[in-house]
């Protein structure tokens, strides 16, 4: 079985996702760190150099190409569901797991890494909030399509695990 991991960034797809994999005996897939290795270079570096329209068809063709094994979990980028026909491709390929979390919650967990994240970077917290919201309301027709939806406060491994078992 495929697992997609979505939702925006910082929800805690890529750290439970390692986890939940090594709890199930599955790889473990980072759609970001594949597109740095495949473009040759950082995600922040790829937005600045070639822009985020470029990104997003890089992205897809990387979410859609790659040679997963049978059994994994994937962490997407916060973005990937939401373009083209990415969501789609996700459910006909895999089970869906929609991490959701409020905006205020999201900020506080992104304050700190906000350089790694091309589309935050110079935000101070009331700006972060706003453009999480905004961000969040646009992407919600997609994230909502997923075929498992689970609050992220307070998400274990372990109780990520009982959900998607319930799903096999
Ligand atoms: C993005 C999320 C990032 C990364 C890129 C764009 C987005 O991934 O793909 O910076 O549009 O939400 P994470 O969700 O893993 O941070």
């Amino acid at each position: 079985m495929k697992i997609f991991l979505i939702g925006f960034m910082g929800c805690g797809k890529s750290t439970l996702g390692r986890k939940l994999a090594t709890k199930l005996g599955y790889d473990f897939i980072d759609l970001d760190h594949q597109i740095e290795m495949l473009a040759g270079m950082p995600i922040g570096e790829f937005f600045a150099a070639k822009g985020e329209p470029a990104f997003r068809v890089f992205e897809s063709k990387t979410l859609k190409e790659f040679n997963y094994p049978d059994n994994c979990v994937v962490a997407t980028g916060g973005g990937a569901p939401c373009y083209f026909d990415n969501m789609q491709w996700i459910n006909e390929n895999g089970l869906s797991v929609y991490i959701e979390m409020p905006p205020t919650a999201l900020a506080k967990r992104l304050e700190g890494g906000k350089d790694k994240r091309p589309l935050l970077k110079d935000m101070n917290e009331d700006e972060l909030i706003a453009f999480i919201a905004a961000k969040l309301e646009e992407r919600n027709p997609f994230y909502q399509q997923a075929n498992q939806i689970v609050n992220g406060i307070s998400l274990t491994p372990d109780a990520l695990r009982v959900l998607v078992l319930s799903d096999v």
